[in-house]
């Protein structure tokens, strides 16, 4: 009996001890959050990934990112190589599968990465771009800690922090990373008590050194062309400052737009907003839905004569913290076909070179990054993937306000156990070991610059017996081509495009 109790108290005395080693530690949120119990999920991943896969991750195969790349990203936000033995799982002989073409004669990769400069001929303070950064995500959406943690990786990384359209917070700017301020159909942070863009406090707020771009948000796509509503209870004080609404009411982020109704007015408006941020790199976000508001919006373009300085192009397979199942799922034009359209529309109307292209939907490891660029895009973002790096478990709470690793949550509970210092750290790695494995694909492609990658670099398989290359499978425009004669695939959307509506009949 007495032997016994000695084993209790000494087991209890070791979870105790345990406990508060788990709860001082900085570099495991869930540790941190649940303290002794949570060491059963690194005791499953050491012993057997079936267990792990049962116990944890068990219906891994359907979530929006796979296990593979999952682990990609912790790897390399841990700062552990990444590399793997034994060969590829992926069925290369399946229809669909898609390869980048190496060249015979490699290159080498040069000692900086690249990087790309946004800022057209009506833009004073052109502000130059990496290759990866991180998309568009709200104060609201993360949590405090998540934000610090980002814009502290930024800022160790040189790259861009979006702040989504929840408003520039004291988070944002605390650690000095590069800002990209997006504003949404609810103007949070810039917008009167009625809910119309505030012109003063946009041009205060812009000059701000850590603000480096200004993003109108048109669409994301998650949930293309429906708005947003925080409820009162979670519009706390913080979040109601911040946005500048009534405290404790619904938060509603209408569907569309009050600056603009025409391609147009949304063209005039984005260089307002360049004007009214001193110069600075003015643009827009979308998720493409038809080709003619497309070259809607690039017939505007020519008319007001001005051109935004870069266009983000976000594809339906993107994330969101809540969005109805058939908007995920079943609104919006997929990336690849969104990007190729908006390179193609401004290349066709002799416009390219002044606009810049983020492409966003899934960017998550190097190959990625040349895909999109091959695709048409200068530059990435990525949203999840960083979210990942920054501790997300992929839990998919973020709507519930339960998220257990600390990013997607209000709950300050939740959001101390995220270790800013430690995030932050793993976000820089993760974004320069991604932008150093992008770079040595194009090295081994024969590439250096981003800029020398064309459509002949990524071939599709197209059946069981061939493969086609994407310059072969889509049509690639020519400098001004629209302008002077539109190719037949074009000429229909082309001839519908009108800069003074959207919604032209798409053929
Ligand atoms: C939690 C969360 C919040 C987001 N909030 C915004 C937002 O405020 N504004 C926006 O333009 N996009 C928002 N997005 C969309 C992302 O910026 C991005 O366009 C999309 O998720 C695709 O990137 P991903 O596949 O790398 O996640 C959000 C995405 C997530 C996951």
């Amino acid at each position: 009996m007495g032997r016994s109790r000695w084993v209790v108290g000494g087991a209890g005395a070791g979870a105790v001890g345990l406990a508060a080693w788990d709860l001082l530690q900085r570099k495991h949120t869930i540790l941190r959050r649940y303290p002794v119990v949570g060491h059963l999920r690194y005791l499953l991943e050491d012993i057997r990934p079936e267990l792990q896969q049962y116990f944890i991750e068990r219906d891994w195969d359907g979530r929006p990112f796979d296990r593979d790349t999952r682990s990609v990203v912790y790897e390399r936000a841990k700062g552990i190589h990444g590399e793997r033995p034994f060969g590829t799982e992926l069925d290369v002989n399946e229809v669909g599968y898609e390869y980048l073409v190496h060249s015979a004669a490699p290159a080498d990769p040069p000692d900086e990465p690249a990087r790309v400069v946004v800022g057209g001929p009506d833009c004073s303070r052109p502000y130059s771009m990496a290759l990866l950064n991180v998309s568009a995500m709200s104060f609201g959406a993360l949590s405090a800690n998540a934000i610090r943690a980002l814009n502290k990786g930024a800022a160790l990384g040189g790259f861009a922090h979006d702040t989504g359209e929840g408003g520039l917070s004291p988070y944002h700017l605390e650690h000095g990373g590069d800002i990209v301020w997006e504003i949404g159909t609810g103007y949070f942070g810039a917008r009167t008590k009625d809910g119309d863009f505030d012109p003063a406090t946009f041009s205060d707020k812009a000059s701000g050194d850590s603000v480096k771009c200004v993003s109108l948000k048109l669409s994301q796509g998650a949930k293309p062309g429906i708005g947003g509503v925080l409820p009162g209870a979670k519009v706390t004080k913080e979040i109601a400052d911040i946005r500048q609404v009534p405290q404790g009411e619904k938060c509603v982020s209408p569907s569309s737009h009050r600056v603009f109704h025409t391609p147009v007015e949304l063209i005039e408006f984005i260089g307002r907003m360049r004007e009214l941020a001193g110069g600075k790199p003015a643009g827009f976000k979308l998720c493409v839905g038809s080709r003619v508001d497309v070259l809607a919006i690039c017939k505007a373009m020519l008319e007001v004569g001005t051109t935004p300085d870069f266009i983000v192009v976000d594809g339906s397979e993107g994330g969101t913290g809540a969005a109805p199942l058939e908007f995920e799922d079943h609104v919006g034009m997929p990336l690849t076909h969104g990007l190729m359209t908006v390179h193609n529309a401004l290349v066709g109307v002799g416009l390219r070179d002044r606009v810049r292209i983020g492409a966003s939907g899934k960017v998550a490891a190097g190959n990625d990054i040349v895909k999109r660029v091959i695709q048409g895009a200068d530059y990435t973002n990525s949203a999840r993937a960083m979210m990942m790096a920054a501790g997300c478990i992929q839990a998919q709470r973020c709507h519930t306000d339960k998220c257990p690793s600390g990013v997607a949550t209000q709950n300050p509970r939740r959001a101390r156990a995220l270790d800013v210092g430690d995030k932050s750290e793993r976000v820089h790695r993760y974004q320069q070991a991604t932008v150093d494995e992008a770079m040595r694909i194009m090295a081994a492609m024969g590439v250096t610059d981003p800029s020398r990658l064309t459509p002949h670099h990524l071939r599709l398989n197209v059946s069981a017996t061939r493969n086609q290359s994407y310059a072969e499978l889509y049509d690639w425009l020519e400098p001004g081509q629209l302008l002077a004669e539109p190719p037949r695939d074009w000429a229909h959307d082309w001839a519908s495009a009108s800069a003074d509506h959207f919604g032209g009949r798409q053929s």
